[in-house]
């Protein structure tokens, strides 16, 4: 039987050859927010993979929503100069499509690089004031953010439709919003980090309005030759948190905005909640949400062989499956997948003498 995880999937107007996505990925290494040689290396690799689809890092719509000091911005002239050069060289070196996940890190910005330490930055670590709907810190060692005001919400919302439109000018594939890992938007969604009591807190419906302003000014700009999707939060794994209900009510919700896709992860929400470590934890929420929201629906978290990748989207669980780690261990994961499934996969013709050629000796010797 053919390989579905290497059957082609369109999302409106956008083409994929397969269901295989490079999962959003911070590198830590841009300069005030702008790409560099890294990212030329880093997203020419998988460019590469043998994934249809890459969507590169976390990509800060201010800077002062930035995570850390090396994270990605799409805020200034050069940061978008800076990523138009990175994509137009790697997409010319590979054959993957490529999508930008925009994002504000909200009460979780102002952090330090993860190999200098997981907390926020030190006095003499040049730190900044962040926001969050309500001013409670991510953890201990977070700093306490300030309650956004209708003001920040505007500047923010802004800056998200700025950052789109220089995605569009870079020309990405496709445009994803950041609303879940606990960052601004999934923190205006939970109610563990919202304890508003305006017209922003408290019900699901005020939880949610904030993010869908976002999402509907950024839905005016972008036109529909180019999908608009969202990275949602199947659970936040905590009794007073969001659940699984909350993901399926939020994809209709984002659907009825003209969010075309959404990728469903989870966790993230405090310092001190921790992810289940079962292979594809997120599984079970995506097939709700495709199910029941009626949305092309990708999902990420512990995918790591192919023929998991394969039962996932052979099985209707889900539409596309996003990996992570598994790409940065092996940067031709989608090859080898090929391989193990007998599929096919692009590899660029300077790498053509690999495949078939090399492996069908080896195996009739054995
Ligand atoms: C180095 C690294 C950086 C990450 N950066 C982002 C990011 O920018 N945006 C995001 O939504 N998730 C980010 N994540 C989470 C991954 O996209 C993914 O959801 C998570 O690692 C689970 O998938 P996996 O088990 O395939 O690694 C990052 C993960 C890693 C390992």
């Amino acid at each position: 039987m053919s390989s579905v995880l290497f059957s082609p999937i369109s999302i409106g107007s956008l083409a994929l050859g397969n269901r295989i996505v490079v999962s959003p990925m911070c590198q830590y290494s841009s300069d005030d927010g702008s790409a560099n040689d890294w990212h030329l290396m880093h997203l020419g690799m998988l460019a590469n993979s043998g994934a249809a689809l890459v969507v590169v890092e976390a990509t800060h719509v201010e800077r002062h929503g930035r995570i850390t000091h090396g994270c990605m911005g799409l805020y200034s002239d050069h940061n978008e100069a800076a990523l138009a050069r990175v994509i137009s060289s790697v997409r010319r070196a590979g054959s993957a499509k490529f999508g930008v996940q925009l994002a504000h890190a909200g009460r979780k910005a102002s952090a330090q690089r993860p190999w200098e330490g997981p907390t926020a930055l030190k006095a003499d670590g040049d730190p900044w004031e962040t926001i969050a709907p309500s001013s409670i810190p991510f953890g201990e060692g977070w700093h306490k953010p300030r309650e956004a005001t209708e003001a920040d919400m505007e500047r923010v919302r802004n800056a998200f439709v700025s950052a789109a439109q220089r995605a569009l000018r870079i020309g990405f594939d496709e445009i994803e919003l950041h609303l879940a890992h606990g960052y601004l938007a999934h923190s205006f969604m939970s109610p563990v980090s919202n304890q508003r009591t305006d017209q922003y807190g408290g019900s699901f419906e005020n939880r949610m309005r904030f993010p869908l302003s976002i999402v509907r000014a950024v839905r005016a700009v972008v036109p529909k030759s180019v999908p608009l999707g969202a990275r949602i939060t199947g659970s936040d794994w905590r009794p007073d948190g969001l659940t699984p209900d909350d993901a399926v009510a939020a994809a209709k919700a984002l659907k009825a905005e003209g969010i075309e896709f959404v990728c469903v992860s989870s966790g993230g929400i405090t310092g001190d909640t921790r992810n289940p470590a079962e292979p594809g934890y997120n599984v079970p929420i995506a097939a709700r949400v495709r199910k029941e929201a009626g949305i092309v629906t990708r999902t990420v978290g512990l995918i790591v062989t192919p023929e998991q990748a394969e039962a996932i989207v052979s099985q209707g669980e889900a539409d596309q499956v996003s990996l992570a780690r598994a790409f940065l261990d092996d940067p031709h994961w989608a090859w080898h997948a090929a391989k193990a499934l007998h599929a096919e996969v692009a590899r660029p013709p300077q790498y053509a003498r690999v495949g078939p050629k090399l492996w069908a000796p080896a195996a009739a010797k054995q």
